[in-house]
């Protein structure tokens, strides 16, 4: 089995990413280091320099996940801002942004960053559209998972086996574990 360090502090992160990579052929090891954040609009850029920082940190190879709910009818808000607008907004007021609102449409976006010490940083990425429900639905998951409906139910009320079969970070981590298991 290849092992890599996950370098996060989000253990949900790292469950989903474990279920994921598992039928790989791949473990996950949590390492939480942290790193920089970049300030910047791309989660491609933010999850690059974050695996690039953290790889040369541990002296090993790497992955970092950003991830981001970009809503249509707010301009794509709030994107790569989504852990601040979490913490600082929460769900509930991203409903009372949305109230009247007809076009709900979302699209929730994760970058999975890869890096080896002293080399440049790969990212790969996954979509989901969705989208905003009328009210918070589901006791699943974590952060935007019971704000976001796709395919009729809320990621909050899927089980967990449901959602990594579908999401946004099983679709990148398909395409990380692909490129993962043509290369050295
Ligand atoms: P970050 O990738 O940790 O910066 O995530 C941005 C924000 O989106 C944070 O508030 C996370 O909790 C939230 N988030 C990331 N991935 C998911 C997910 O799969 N479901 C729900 N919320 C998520």
């Amino acid at each position: 089995m290849r092992k890599i360090i996950f370098v996060t502090g989000n253990s949900h992160k790292v469950s989903e990413a474990c279920d994921i990579l598992s039928k790989a052929g791949i473990t996950v090891e949590q390492n939480n280091c942290g790193y920089p954040e970049l300030q910047d609009d791309s989660l491609e850029k933010i999850a690059g320099f974050g695996a690039q920082w953290a790889a040369n940190e541990l002296n090993s190879e790497v992955m970092v996940d950003d991830s981001g709910l970009f809503i249509d009818a707010l301009g794509g808000f709030p994107g790569p801002y989504s852990a601040y607008v979490f913490d600082t907004l929460g769900n509930e007021n991203i409903l009372k942004l949305m109230e009247g609102v007809a076009n709900r449409k979302a699209v929730f976006k994760c970058v999975i960053g890869y890096c080896k010490p002293g080399n440049e940083p790969r990212v790969f990425s996954g979509e989901v559209e969705g989208v905003i429900a009328q009210k918070i639905r589901g006791t699943g998951g974590f952060g935007y998972d019971p704000l976001i409906e796709v395919g009729g139910k809320t990621f909050g009320e899927m089980p967990d086996d449901e959602k990594n079969s579908l999401s946004h970070r099983y679709r990148a981590l398909l395409n990380f574990a692909g490129w993962l298991q043509k290369s050295d």
